[in-house]
């Protein structure tokens, strides 16, 4: 049995559906992890779907995903940002991480131009809309098939 493919959304991802829908569409998180169970299990992956407004929490998770993990898919969201702290807990994983994000955030505000995650993941998949995530779940097997 695989293990489970971790898939971390940080903060004000809990409102996806109501925030801010011009940018983010009207699909709720619950629909995104619908959607990654349902992809994932085409390839005998299960999915460990969490969301959390604290940093620190996160860092835990992605932590405990040395062990426990196949791979991390993280929208860090705003922490993306500004966390030394998660880039830091990414750079002790050794297993695929993929950083996503629903919209580009190359194309919009200056300060969202930096990212700490980039630098400490495999690859990124941005500005798909909700589709990010499904296709974060084919990058990584595609990652995890050829090791
Ligand atoms: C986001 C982009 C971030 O800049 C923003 O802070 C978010 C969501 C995205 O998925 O497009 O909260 O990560």
């Amino acid at each position: 049995m695989n293990k489970p493919l971790y898939v971390l959304n940080g903060p004000n991802l809990n409102l996806l559906g109501t925030r801010e829908p011009e940018i983010y569409g009207s699909a709720t998180l619950s629909d995104v992890e619908n959607m990654c169970r349902k992809r994932a299990s085409e390839f005998n992956y299960e999915i460990d779907f969490r969301q959390s407004n604290h940093e620190g929490e996160l860092v835990d998770w992605i932590q405990e995903a040395r062990e426990k993990a196949s791979g991390i898919i993280i929208n860090a969201a705003a922490f993306t940002h500004t966390s030394v702290a998660i880039h830091d807990a990414l750079k002790s994983v050794s297993v695929p991480k993929i950083e996503v994000h629903i919209s580009n955030p190359a194309t919009r505000e200056s300060f969202r131009h930096t990212s700490f995650v980039a630098p400490a993941s495999t690859s990124v998949v941005a500005g798909f809309g909700i589709n990010s995530y499904d296709l974060a779940i084919l990058g990584i097997v595609r990652i995890l098939q050829a090791v």
